[in-house]
This record gives structure tokens, C-alpha cells and sequence, in this order.
């Protein structure tokens, strides 16, 4: 009886499931994704717990809830807007260590249902068992390299790894020598029959598989990092998969593969908004420079600044206006502010829009996620192929706190290591303000020519504190 309620309750689950990602792709629908994905992941835990399967382990699982219920809300409370990507790469990592240990559990302590020393004369035992392992050696394999790339993620996202790509030479032949030994590691664990003796190619997988996650992501260069964070999210899902099919639980698999295929249609996505094929991402060294400060009086590269006055002297003799958001916009809580001064624009006539790029901030859709916070309406937010064309007719562009997904040398210099990335073609329009604290560059480390360009001005100093200046002086 318990049995089939839990499985009600599974398929009730994994339907909130599909339509919180339905939900979760809109602004408008957002909020009742994420209520239909808490409310699928409450039925999946009581499922669980009533299913009848868990016997007197559901104290240590209510304790074990427990704990992470308390540490999760502390995080989440504390968690900056600009650490969420490090955040979010650190939770991928416990999904993918957690099909470790549940895999190598599954192997010591089989469930009831798989018995390997009985498998060996029975045809019927051992194809089930053969398939038990295959499942076994994947969901090690593939939660093993998401369990050490996004922990590598995290420390690049965070800044306590180089976001340079790490290039040691014959890289590719390491990685397919891996693969080869880890392949072969994992044929010699499913033909062994004597239980316990397959723990120790099972273990060498699991190194192999550790080493494999380090080396790829280390590899993968600073503006690559987008695609890396949805790869690392797909990568956690389908280990999650393999998973649910070792546990023999059907909703683990059908989660396991919600998530795996939107991580994949997201970097498919991430890497169209970049121009890159995703072979060439994984094999690493884009924006392989390390971040540089370029001086202000280099004769070759001169720059003009400007003033809060200046710029909103500017603003209201415009007719359209358009702001680009980039990390630093979240860096310094810019989008408050920002969005009052849209709102006196629109009071005085003027258009304000705000041009989103695919991979602005650090995370899929943090600028969307920032701007919603600060309640700008939905129709003034558009995305890259909505708006570059409507940069000629506009008057001023405020690029607040964007460097890279400015640069126009992404178009026009084949020696950028950028070069082939669509970019905000900002430059085209009448004036565009540039703030940002110095001349340094953004997260892949290059040079932006935007910035020494006759229509373009700087405005120094923290993004908050400039946005607030040119407010009082549009509300003066
Ligand atoms: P970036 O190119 O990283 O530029 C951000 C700029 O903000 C910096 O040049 C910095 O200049 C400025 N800044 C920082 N703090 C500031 C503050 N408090 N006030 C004002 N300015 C501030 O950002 P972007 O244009 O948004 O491009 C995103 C980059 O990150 C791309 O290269 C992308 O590939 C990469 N990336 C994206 C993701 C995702 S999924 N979106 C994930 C990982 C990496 P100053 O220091 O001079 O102020």
C-alpha cells in the first residue's frame, strides 16, 4: 500500500518537476517554478520516507535533513547576489560526490534485490547484476569528475584558482589516456563476480574520474567559465541519473535527466551566445590572458572621463537611452538606483531599455535575476538580438560595470582571444558612459578598445555611488 502511494506521490513529484522548469524559463512565470520544484522536492522526501524502504533509518535520515535544512538556510541567507555562481558550482560538487559514495555503497552493501556471489550460475541474476555494475562504475565516473570540476569551478568563479586556463603540454592525450585506463578499470569491475574484489578497480575509477574533472576544468580559460557552470550542472544531473537507476528509483532517473538535459541545452545555448563549439570549450584556452591595467596616458590609447553631471545633463537631453549591466552592476548593488532613474526618464519622455547579454555577471541570467530584484518591468529588459540593431538610433548608453561583453575587438581584432564572441555593439550608438572604478579589464582578462573610442567617456568610481550621484542630480 505504502508502496504505491509513494508512487503517486513520485509521479506527482516528477510532473512539478517538469513544470517548475516550464515555469522557471519565463520572468513572468519564475516564481511558481520555484514554488512547483519546493513543492515536487517535499513530496519526493515524504515519499521517501513513507515508502515502507526505509525501516528505522528514517531518524538518521530526519537528522540528516535536519542538519542540511539548517546549514542550506544559513548559506542561503547570507549568500551575496554576486557569489551565487560559486554557490551554485559548489552544490553541483556535492551532487556529483554524492553519486560517488552512494555507488560505492551500493557496491558494498548491495540492496536485497542483487546478490553477486549467487549471480555467477544464474543467467537471469547475472545479466541484472552485470547491469547493477554498469550503473555502478557510471554514476562513480561521471559524479566523480562533477564532484572535482566544480570544485575547481568554484575556486576559479571565487578567485582562489587563476582563471587562466591551465595548458600543460599533450593535455589531450592525458585526457584520452584517462579515459582509456578508466575504461578499461571499469570493464575489469563488472566482470568480477567475487564480491568486495571489484572495490579496487572501482576505487582506481574513482581516482581517475577525480583527475579527470580537475584537469578539464583547470584547462578551461576565464571567459569559457559560462559554458563550464551549465556543463558542470548537466554533468551533476546525469549523475544523479545513473544513480536513481542503481537505487532502482524512478524519480532520482527522471530528475537526474530533467537536469542533465537542460545543463546540455543551456551550454548549447551559452556556447551559440559565444560563438564556440562546445568541443572547443572543453578543449580549453580562451581569454588566456591574465587581467592587466592599461594606463590612461599611453599616447596610442587615450580615454576621456565625465562627471555625474555630466552624464545627467546628458541623459535628459536624450530621447532613447539604453543600459548595459555587467558584473560590476552587481558588484555594487547598482540596480536600485538605476531603476529610479529609468523611472524619471520615462516621466520626462525619455526611453530607458536595459540590453542583456547572454553571459553578463557570472551566472545564466544574472542580470536578468538583479533587474527583477529592483522591479524593472519586464518589457523593458531585452536580450542581445533584440537590441544591437537599435544602437545607432540611440543617444546615450550607461554601461554599468560590463567590460567584456563590450568589447568590440570580440568583432573587428582576429588577435583578441575573444575574437567570434557576439558582443553589445554599444559603440554604434550617439554617446556611450562607461562606468566602471579604473581601466582594467574584465573577467577574461583583454583589453576593450570601446573605452578609447571619440564617442565613448569614463565615469569613475564605484557603479552605486555613480548611479546615485547622477539620480540626485536628475531629481535636483
Ligand atoms: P566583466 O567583463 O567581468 O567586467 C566587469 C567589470 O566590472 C570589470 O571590468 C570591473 O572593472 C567592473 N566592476 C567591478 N566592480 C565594480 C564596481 N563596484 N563598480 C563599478 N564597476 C565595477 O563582466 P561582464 O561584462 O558582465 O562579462 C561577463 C564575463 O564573465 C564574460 O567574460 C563571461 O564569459 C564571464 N563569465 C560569465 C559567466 C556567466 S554564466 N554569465 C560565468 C563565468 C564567467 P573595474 O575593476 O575597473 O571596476
Amino acid at each position: 500500500m505504502g508502496g504505491s502511494v509513494s508512487l503517486i506521490a513520485w509521479l506527482i513529484a516528477g510532473v512539478c518537476f517538469i513544470l517548475s522548469l516550464g515555469g522557471l524559463s519565463q520572468h513572468e512565470t519564475s516564481r511558481r517554478g520555484n514554488l512547483l520544484g519546493i513543492i515536487g522536492m517535499t513530496l519526493a522526501v515524504l515519499a521517501a520516507l513513507f515508502s515502507g524502504e526505509i525501516g528505522g533509518g528514517w531518524i538518521v535520515l530526519m537528522l540528516a535533513i535536519a542538519i542540511g535544512a539548517v546549514i542550506g538556510g544559513f548559506v542561503a541567507q547570507r549568500v551575496e547576489m554576486t557569489s551565487m555562481p560559486q554557490l551554485v558550482a559548489i552544490l553541483h560538487s556535492f551532487v556529483g560526490l554524492a553519486a560517488v559514495l552512494v555507488g560505492i555503497s551500493l557496491y558494498i552493501w548491495p540492496q536485497a534485490n542483487v546478490d553477486y556471489s549467487t549471480a555467477v550460475d544464474n543467467p537471469i541474476m547475472h545479466s541484472h547484476d552485470l547491469l547493477h555494475k554498469i550503473e555502478i562504475v557510471l554514476g562513480v565516473l561521471i559524479g566523480g569528475l562533477t564532484f572535482t570540476g566544480s570544485v575547481c569551478a568554484w575556486g576559479k568563479l571565487d578567485g582562489k584558482i587563476d582563471s587562466k586556463p591551465l595548458l600543460i603540454p599533450h593535455r589531450h592525450l592525458i585526457n584520452l589516456a584517462m579515459l582509456v585506463v578508466a575504461s578499461l578499470l571499469a570493464v575489469w569491475f563488472v566482470n568480477i563476480d567475487a564480491i568486495g574484489t571489484g572495490l579496487i578497480p572501482l576505487i582506481l575509477v574513482m581516482l581517475i574520474s577525480f583527475l579527470f574533472g580537475v584537469h578539464m576544468v583547470l584547462a578551461i580559460g576565464g571567459a569559457d567559465m559560462p559554458v563550464v557552470v551549465s556543463m558542470l550542472n548537466s554533468y551533476s544531473g546525469w549523475a544523479a541519473a545513473a544513480t536513481g537507476f542503481s537505487l532502482s528509483n524512478d524519480l532520482l532517473i527522471v530528475t537526474g535527466a530533467l537536469v542533465g538535459s537542460s545543463g546540455a541545452i543551456l551550454s548549447y545555448i551559452m556556447c551559440r551566445a559565444m560563438n564556440r563549439s562546445f568541443i572547443s570549450v572543453i578543449m580549453g584556452g580562451f581569454g588566456t590572458t591574465g587581467g592587466t591595467l592599461v594606463s590612461g596616458d599611453d599616447e596610442q590609447k587615450s580615454y576621456t572621463s565625465t562627471s555625474v553631471e555630466e552624464v545627467a545633463e546628458l541623459l535628459q537631453n536624450a530621447n532613447e537611452v539604453v543600459v548595459v549591466p555587467g558584473y560590476g552592476m552587481a558588484v555594487a548593488q547598482a540596480q536600485h538606483p538605476i531603476r529610479e532613474i529609468s523611472e524619471i526618464l520615462k516621466e520626462k519622455g525619455i526611453r530607458t531599455r536595459f540590453a542583456i547579454h547572454p553571459v553578463a555577471g557570472r551566472l545564466p541570467g544574472h542580470m536578468n535575476v538583479l533587474l527583477a530584484e529592483a522591479r524593472v518591468p519586464y518589457d523593458l529588459v531585452l536580450e542581445m538580438d533584440e537590441i544591437n540593431e537599435d544602437f545607432p538610433t540611440t543617444d546615450v548608453v550607461l554601461v554599468i560595470g560590463a567590460n567584456d561583453i563590450v568589447n568590440p575587438g570580440a568583432l573587428d581584432d582576429p588577435t583578441s582571444p575573444i575574437y567570434g564572441m557576439p558582443v553589445l555593439e554599444c559603440w554604434k550608438s550617439k554617446n556611450v558612459i562607461i562606468l566602471k572604478r579604473s581601466m582594467g579589464t574584465g573577467y577574461s582578462g583583454v583589453d576593450n578598445p570601446l573605452f578609447y573610442k571619440e564617442n565613448s567617456d569614463m565615469l569613475f568610481g564605484d557603479a552605486k555611488s555613480s548611479v546615485d550621484g547622477i539620480l540626485q542630480h536628475l531629481r535636483g
